[in-house]
């Protein structure tokens, strides 16, 4: 039976402490040095993905590299590679043919180059064209759930010179009527945008001020690197919408309670298909993973153990054809979420009518919409 494998580690002390009940009470400096001296090691056997066209199975393990974002960011970039091939050789010794590089794994460095160049016997791919597709298929699920006008509407990907980020800029290019690329650093915006500008219908700009960015955008996506929340409720647009493809999370909680009127939804879960058991808790519902995970899984389907998905500049054929194969073996978008918890009909049905009346305020005195917002307490349970 074809095999992958792909790596995770922990996105917060949270997820430490669930994965490892005696974590619990111990210092957060002790537990990330910790987990630094663990090497790469087997976390789990993932069974019964079964492709809907051909109704082969598949079988998986996640391998674990258990450091935290901020040491994927911190630790020399060589010591990052040694467990980085540390973990691609496990995998090759337990009979993977593909290792999908999870989390902060595929943001540092250069996105899996070096490493495909490193290892042999085992193709390498971050999954970041399947989450590409996935991101902007939940941003327009969410913005016609809350009726916007998605031709004449102004969109901002935040990360956008990253290799998700600039791909979802692309796309939604051809789709709206303005993109603000916002990130740090203003050189590579620029250059980005004035690279993009020839190739999409949108009116481009570009930005460091994510805030500001922010305040404009009917439709926001977040793809960034950043370890701490940068979308915060007072900024967003009244009836915005925001596709979170970013993990750890860019929005800040407090936009559950204080903006009824904006739908957030995690951009990249995807509806496995079989009986899958991942053996393995990683925050999401029954038969449901990330779309990165799932991409590690449609091409060990479609046995096409090739180097994927690597570096920043994804090619968004990459993108139509993972998405025609997700189709084909019967991956789809998950139900929503946001904030680690699912997003009903009726929470969507509260957040619309709330849309439409801050819209309406907004449109007649231009107040700071927060204050126009009126709280639904049902929309707060999300
Ligand atoms: N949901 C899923 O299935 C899934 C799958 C794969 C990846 N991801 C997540 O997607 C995110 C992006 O991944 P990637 O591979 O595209 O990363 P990447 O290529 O490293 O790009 C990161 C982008 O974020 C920007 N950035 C970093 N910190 C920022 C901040 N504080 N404010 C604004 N912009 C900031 C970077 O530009 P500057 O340095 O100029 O700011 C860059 O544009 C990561 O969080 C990753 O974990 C999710």
């Amino acid at each position: 039976m074809r095999k992958f494998g792909f790596i995770v580690h922990p996105l917060s002390y949270d997820d430490v402490e669930r994965y490892d009940p005696g974590a619990v009470g111990k210092g957060r400096p002790i537990i990330k040095k910790i987990l630094e001296w663990i090497p790469p090691y087997r976390v789990s056997d993932i069974t019964g993905v079964r492709s809907a066209a051909t109704g082969e199975e598949i079988t998986g393990h996640f391998i674990g590299v258990p450091i935290m974002p901020e040491s994927w960011l911190e630790l020399p970039r060589a010591d990052i590679m040694a467990r980085l091939v540390g973990a691609a050789e496990l995998a090759k010794e337990l009979g993977c043919g593909i290792l999908g590089l999870g989390g902060f794994s595929s943001v540092v460095g250069d996105g899996g180059v070096t490493l495909a160049e490193t290892v042999s016997g085992i193709a390498i791919t971050t999954g970041n064209s399947y989450t590409i597709a996935a991101g902007i298929q939940s941003l327009f699920r969410a913005a016609r759930e809350l009726e916007i006008d998605e031709a004449n509407a102004s969109a901002v990907v935040i990360g956008a010179t990253g290799s998700i980020g600039s791909a979802c800029a692309q796309i939604l290019g051809n789709r709206v009527a303005r993109v603000t690329l916002a990130a740090r650093n203003a050189t590579r915006l620029k250059n980005l945008a004035h690279a993009m500008q020839p190739h999409v219908s949108a009116a481009l700009d570009w930005t460091i001020d994510v805030r500001e960015a922010v305040r404009k955008a009917d439709l926001v996506l977040t793809a960034t690197s950043a370890v701490s929340a940068i979308v915060e409720p007072e900024d967003l647009k009244a009836g915005a919408v925001i596709s979170e493809v970013s993990l750890p999370h860019d929005v800040s909680r407090r936009v559950a309670t204080e903006r009824p009127d904006v739908l957030v939804s995690e951009g990249g879960n995807i509806l496995v298909p079989g009986d899958v058991n991942f053996n393995f808790d990683f925050g999401l519902p029954p038969r449901t993973a990330l779309a990165c995970m799932s991409e590690t899984m449609i091409l060990t389907l479609e046995n096409k153990f090739v180097n994927y998905s690597l570096g920043r500049g994804i090619h968004l054929d990459k993108v139509l054809e993972i998405e025609r194969l997700a189709d084909k073996h019967g991956f789809k978008l998950a139900g929503m979420r946001a904030f680690d918890k699912a997003v009903s009909a009726e929470q969507v049905a509260h957040t619309r009518e709330a849309a439409r009346r801050a819209r309406a305020a907004a449109a007649t005195n231009g107040a700071a919409v927060a204050a126009a917002v009126q709280p639904d307490q049902t929309a707060h349970a999300r």
